[in-house]
């Protein structure tokens, strides 16, 4: 049976029986606030090169040019707000025992919608940290400076707290994404190309140990195969309509069996 809004039942009711779950996000989340994406017709790497902006090498070389492109994109975060898709990830808290947002974004807006739970693959674009000594610092300055500050212990550039290519994952934000992948019983996948090693292989990990993967995209990505299912729209649009068919379906078989207003049981997916 599929619902009004083109969801299907089964796969609500599969959902609506999850205990555990992990929301898994990228750029395509934040694209209806007005941040824009990377990859597609108007990502960000159509216009400019990656190499030059989001490595090591490129601050190495081009401190103040690095810093410009960051500063350019925290003038744009700055001016969007959470848009309901980061709000019905927020509110999956009061349906599920645990929710898990796992997010490749640095933009900070499940912070702002209310998520909790969050572990940030990428960094975050509003820490900077130093160069030197490592120390990250809550930089919220916007706009930036033309060239990097400099550290106020030590003297040494500060940086973005940000991946850049050819740079490891936070070793404890990669180690809990990889512990809750593997232990969830639903992955919802939002809005990621799942193109970016190591983080586009968790719902691959998710559906290996048995979870229910669920992607919504607004286009078919290189994981679409090899998940349970795929929803195309906006998350914007989808997860709030998903949210409340999953509440709906939890306030039935509450009532059929009598608990309502009592705990919730899951029996697992
Ligand atoms: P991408 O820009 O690669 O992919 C965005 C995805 O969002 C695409 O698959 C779009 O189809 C989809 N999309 C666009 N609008 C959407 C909407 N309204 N609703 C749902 N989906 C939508 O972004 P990421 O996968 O996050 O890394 O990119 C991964 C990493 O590559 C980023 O964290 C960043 C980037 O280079 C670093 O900077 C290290």
């Amino acid at each position: 049976m599929i619902s009004t809004s083109g969801i299907p039942q089964d796969l609500v009711e599969r959902l609506g029986h999850a205990s555990s779950i992990v929301v898994f996000t990228g750029a395509g989340v934040s694209a209806e606030s007005g941040v824009p994406t990377f990859r597609g017709q108007d990502g960000l790497w159509q216009k400019y090169n990656a190499e030059d902006l989001a490595t090591w090498q490129a601050f190495e070389r081009d401190p103040r040019l690095v810093w410009s492109w960051y500063d350019y994109r925290r003038q744009i975060i700055s001016g969007v707000d959470p848009n309901p898709g980061h709000a019905a990830i927020a509110k999956m808290a009061a349906v599920f025992d645990n929710v898990t947002v796992v997010t490749q974004n640095v933009d900070g807006l499940h912070d702002r919608a209310g998520s909790k739970n969050i572990v940030e693959l990428h960094g975050n674009i509003w820490r900077a940290r130093c160069t030197r000594e490592l120390t990250v610092f809550d930089f919220r300055e916007c706009p930036l400076s033309e060239n990097p500050p400099l550290c106020k212990e030590c003297g040494s550039m500060l940086r973005p707290d940000v991946v850049w290519y050819g740079e490891p994952l936070p070793m404890d934000a990669y180690e809990r994404s990889h512990e809750v992948a593997c232990t969830c019983d639903a992955m919802l996948v939002v809005g990621t190309s799942a193109q970016v090693r190591p983080a586009a292989t968790l719902p691959l990990v998710a559906k290996h140990n048995g979870a229910f993967v669920v992607e919504i995209n607004t286009h078919y990505t290189p994981i679409s195969a090899l998940i349970d299912t795929t929803l195309i729209g906006g998350a914007g649009e989808i997860l709030p309509e998903l949210l409340d068919l999953i509440s709906a379906c939890s306030d039935d078989s509450e009532d059929a069996s009598g608990t309502a207003g009592g705990v919730k049981e899951h029996s697992g997916v």
